[in-house]
């Protein structure tokens, strides 16, 4: 289970998106784009257009995490124009077999998310058509919130889960996730690691993703 650090750049400068990624390029797996609609969360942040222009502005692979009412529509679009992974919530989406399908189907990991609120059994049945499970550790629509340690548990059956089913699926932890928190989300099961405020609220972003890294390594004994 390798550790894999996604810097979202919802706290960045949304002018300069371009030198964002350059922040952390060479050093970083992903780059996290949060997609908020003012609908499914009470933020907006950008859209499609935004996602093609940044595909062209970066080497990285774009993680999209689409907080969107409709991500039926919507989803399979940010597979097509190229981003490596769409993520999905469960809470909106109303078809997610077929969307999971689409996504997968024009080339992109297929990502599925849990708000805190949202029970993590009911969807192991799921397992089969998901590439990385995402569980929520703040409420959605922000940056900057504080990590919330009730969802410990929740990492912890999600990986046991994820192991019973025997595939590949990664597990994603998003929100307050920084040097105080890594290691617990990372010792709970957590593979992949996204960071918004830890890593652009940092002097040095690309040193705190290795920071961040190292941590997460050490913490599962991957080091
Ligand atoms: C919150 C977003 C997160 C956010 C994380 O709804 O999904 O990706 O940018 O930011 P931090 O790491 O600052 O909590
Ligand atoms: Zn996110």
């Amino acid at each position: 289970m390798a550790v894999q650090i996604s810097p979202s750049i919802l706290t960045a400068d949304f002018a300069r998106l371009a030198d964002v990624a350059a922040q952390v390029a060479g050093v970083a797996d992903w780059l996290h784009v949060d997609v908020m609609d003012n609908h499914f969360v009470p933020n907006l942040t950008l859209g499609l257009p935004v996602v093609q222009s940044l595909l062209k502005a970066t080497s990285l692979p774009l993680d999209c995490h689409l907080m969107i009412e409709d991500p039926d529509r919507w989803a399979p679009e940010y597979a097509e124009a190229g981003a490596g992974s769409v993520t999905i919530h469960a809470e909106a989406a109303k078809a997610p077999v077929r969307t999971l399908r689409a996504i997968r189907a024009a080339g992109a990991r297929a990502g599925f998310a849990l708000n805190p609120g949202t029970a993590v059994q009911q969807y192991e049945d799921l397992l089969g058509e998901i590439d990385m499970l995402l569980v929520m550790t703040v409420e959605p629509g922000f940056g900057g919130q504080s990590f919330l340690d009730v969802m410990l548990p929740k990492i912890s059956k999600a990986r046991e889960l994820i192991g019973k089913h025997g595939g590949e699926v990664w597990l994603q932890v998003d929100g307050g996730v920084s040097a105080k928190t890594i290691e617990r989300c990372a010792e709970a099961g957590a593979d992949v690691f996204v960071a918004g405020n830890a890593v652009y609220g940092s002097g040095d972003p690309a040193r705190a993703v290795q920071d961040l890294r190292d941590q997460a390594e050490r913490a599962t004994g991957a080091a």
